[in-house]
């Protein structure tokens, strides 16, 4: 006689991984998640929470996709990218950094998170160490603790424009170390690591063979001073073996959603990454490559014009936020973030009777008593700061400025005075 099948009731403990239970979600996404849904509950939110562009991606790459499409770009392509796209970002290289590459030097992935996950993937064993300086990238910590590995916090120092210097990144160093992450423009705090800063933690690398260095340039078309943007791998061509050079087309062309990032790096590790990718995601979504190429290889000017208004709204909201009581806002070099201290406001109560004690409260009391969704630092690694994306309509940006000012003038000290 047939016995039914008696099923265990898996617990989510014995279900999933310790790798798994280990990764936190991203809280830069939840807080855009929750605005979404206060939004849809019919509150009037204004989110500026969420790390992308508010402009199109631009019309000559929509064409491209289409023509994809048409033309039949619809399988599966070669696992680290079509030979053209390669060339393309081939061409980049040399033509923005003076990096040279050979094609199977260079990998395409499904975004360039996808690049930063194959890498630490291909690489970091358990215990192995990763020096990440703060405020980071809320990703970056969780890849590596993902993958086995151990992040190394290394707190900058906000009148240090929040840029590393050589003597925190040796003191950090140890024989575990196997990669220092470098973004430049920084997301959250803006910060742009100029050619001195750069050359000054090659020296260091240099004494430390062990030690690679994955630059994450994503945000290198969004610099507003007069500083050229510079990447570690053209400053220290010597050091060229040991860099990961990752970039994509998300911030730069508002591609966000097309999900296409790239690398340039040592052979040995980019096989490696493409053998991850090849048995994971196979390849990036084929029409989007084609897109990604037209945006590499077609006008270059929407990139100055889309600086220009990102630096408008940059100033814009620099000078209103320092207007707000308790709050002091330093005015970044790059990416599309700012990130001020809120620390001027702990200790204080505001109008619905909620205490302020950390950049925590202070963001939530913010979103639930204005409407204006920001993220606090904590999340980055530097707490006593929040982000502000202005990516933005300047009249999204004045309207929240404005609610931010009120709630910060409001503020009372907390024995009622
Ligand atoms: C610093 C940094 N690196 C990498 C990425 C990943 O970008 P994508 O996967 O969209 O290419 C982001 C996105 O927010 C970022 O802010």
């Amino acid at each position: 006689m047939a016995v039914p099948l008696q099923h265990a009731t898996a617990t989510p403990g014995s279900l999933l991984s310790q790798a798994a239970q280990r990764l936190q979600p991203s809280a830069t996404g939840s807080i855009s998640q929750r605005a979404r849904e206060l939004k849809a509950e019919g509150r009037d939110i204004i989110a500026l929470s969420a790390g992308e562009p508010d402009f199109d991606t631009p019309a000559h790459v929509l064409e491209a996709a289409a023509e994809a499409m048409a033309k039949g770009h619809t399988r599966y392509t070669t696992v680290g990218g079509i030979p053209e796209l390669r060339e393309a970002i081939r061409k980049k290289f040399q033509r923005e950094n003076g990096l040279e590459f050979g094609l199977d030097q260079i990998v395409v992935s499904t975004g360039g998170k996808q690049v930063i996950a194959n890498a630490m993937l291909a690489t970091i064993d358990p215990g192995d160490e990763v020096i990440i300086p703060a405020p980071y990238w809320v990703s970056y910590p969780e890849l590596v603790t993902f993958c086995g590995g151990r992040p190394v916090i290394l707190p900058s120092d906000a009148a240090a424009n929040f840029v590393v210097t050589p003597r925190q990144l040796e003191s950090a160093i140890t024989e575990k170390t196997k990669w220092l992450i470098l973004n430049s423009p920084c997301n959250p705090s803006g910060a742009v690591y100029a050619e001195s800063d750069l050359a000054a933690l090659a020296e260091i690398l240099r004494r430390n063979e062990h030690v690679h260095v994955l630059a994450d340039d994503i945000y290198e078309h969004l610099i507003y001073s007069n500083v050229p943007f510079r990447t570690l791998a053209s400053v220290a061509p010597d050091l060229s073996e040991r860099i990961l050079t990752m970039n994509g087309v998300s911030k730069a062309y508002a591609m966000t959603g097309w999900r296409i990032g790239y690398a340039g790096g040592p052979r040995h590790l980019i096989k490696a990454m493409e053998k991850i990718q090849g048995q994971t995601t196979s390849c990036p979504n084929s029409v989007a490559q084609w897109a990604a190429l037209a945006a590499l290889e077609g006008p270059q000017d929407l990139l100055a014009d889309r600086r220009r208004s990102f630096m408008k709204r940059r100033d814009q909201v620099v000078d209103a936020l320092n207007a707000a009581p308790g709050i002091s806002c330093r005015k970044p070099d790059g990416a599309f973030y700012v990130y001020p201290s809120c620390a001027g406001t702990f200790g204080k109560t505001t109008r619905a009777g909620v205490a302020i004690k950390d950049d925590e409260t202070f963001c939530r009391a913010l979103l639930d008593e204005t409407g204006v969704a920001v993220v606090h630092g904590s999340a980055f690694g530097i707490p006593g700061h929040f982000r502000v994306s202005y990516a933005a309509s300047v009249e999204q940006l004045s309207e929240a400025c404005r609610r931010i000012h009120e709630f910060c003038a409001a503020l009372r000290a907390t024995d009622g005075r």
